[in-house]
């Protein structure tokens, strides 16, 4: 797919401060979109979202993060204009498969625009496509706007250490801010047909 065909494939999220974000699932085609985003966080970013201080992505990470199949990995990136915004993601647990675990990576930059919120709302109505009932989000305790974003989704935080680990029936989170049908035709549009399926 050509750059053009690919930002065609977008969806419109308007954002309070007026902008529009556009969002579409990752594909293979995508690694362009992760590695800019990557490489626009800061370490402290980098480290709350993969619970490790990591400082490049090597191409298998590349790979393991845009291939996807929409049933056990799912992913919604988001650009603002031409900028990687950041990216949301489910995979769902090998030996609970009716939960998925949820981490989202937002650019620094664009913080506090309701983007990360935004984001793990549109993976609600594409998770209940195939049969995921439950969300779970490990967060460090110390995270506290991943805490404060979980908070205003609902979420119930249990306490535990140093990580925290939020909870949510599918169900239970706030609508997604566009559409719900129009997210799902998106993603059979990138992923292909997919459906309800507990592996
Ligand atoms: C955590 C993170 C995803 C939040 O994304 P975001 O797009 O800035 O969050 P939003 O703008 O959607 O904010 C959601 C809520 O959290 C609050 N919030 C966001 N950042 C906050 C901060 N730094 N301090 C306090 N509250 C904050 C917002 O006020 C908002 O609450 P409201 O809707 O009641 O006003 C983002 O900071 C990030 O990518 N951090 C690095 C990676 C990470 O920590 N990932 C989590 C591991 S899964």
């Amino acid at each position: 797919m050509n750059t053009s065909e690919t930002q065609k494939r977008t969806i419109p999220v308007p954002l309070a401060n007026g902008e529009t974000l556009r969002i579409r699932p990752i594909a293979a085609s995508d690694g362009d979109l992760i590695a800019q985003a990557f490489a626009e966080m800061s370490e402290q970013s980098r480290y709350q979202r993969f619970l490790s201080p990591v400082d490049k992505l090597t191409s298998h990470d590349l790979k393991y993060l845009t291939e996807m199949d929409g049933s056990t990995r799912f992913a919604w990136g988001a650009r603002l204009g031409s900028r990687s915004a950041g990216v949301a993601r489910f995979v769902r647990f090998p030996d609970e498969p009716l939960t998925a675990d949820v981490a989202v990576g937002i650019v620094d930059q664009f913080h506090h625009r309701g983007i990360g919120n935004a984001l793990v709302r549109c993976l609600g109505p594409v998770a209940a496509l195939v049969g995921i009932e439950e969300f779970s989000f490990d967060v460090l305790s110390s995270n506290e706007p991943m805490l404060a974003l979980l908070r205003s989704l609902d979420v119930t935080i249990d306490h535990d250490g140093m990580i925290d680990r939020g909870r949510i029936r599918v169900e239970d989170l706030p609508p997604p801010p566009v559409d719900a049908d129009r997210l799902v035709a998106m993603v059979h549009e990138v992923i292909g047909p997919i459906g309800r399926r507990i592996p």
